[in-house]
């Protein structure tokens, strides 16, 4: 029933147009810690906001699996099922470049 419930409203942003850091889906905000949505200047970080959705999803199930080497993203992947994942990867990839 949750993931339904999660899977509306991920479509209900998708169809919302454009998302606003407002509408960011839950979960999203653990990662503009490190991804920020502005350009930071010498910031080591690769920077998410504006990629491809199935782009993010892919790295997001390699460093799960570990397929990917990382140095934290592999922890921070296994917190996220696939549902969350997708809903955060569609929100970053409406975010301006
Ligand atoms: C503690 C800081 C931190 C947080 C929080 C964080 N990331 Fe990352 N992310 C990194 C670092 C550092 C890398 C480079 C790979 C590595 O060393 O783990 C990375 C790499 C990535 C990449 C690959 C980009 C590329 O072009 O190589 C994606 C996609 C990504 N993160 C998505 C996310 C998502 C989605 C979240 C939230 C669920 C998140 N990250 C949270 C630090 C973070």
């Amino acid at each position: 029933m949750r993931r339904i419930l999660l899977a509306v409203l991920a479509s209900a942003l998708l169809l919302a147009g454009p998302a606003q850091a407002a509408d960011a889906p839950p979960g999203a905000s653990s990662c503009t810690g490190c991804h920020a949505t502005t350009k930071i200047a010498g910031s080591v970080i690769p920077r998410i906001a504006g990629r491809k959705a199935a782009d993010i999803m892919t790295f997001m199930r390699e460093y799960r699996s570990g397929t990917w080497p990382s140095s934290v993203m592999g922890r921070i992947a296994k917190g996220f099922d696939g549902q969350q994942t997708d809903a955060i990867a569609a929100w970053f990839a409406a975010q301006p470049e």
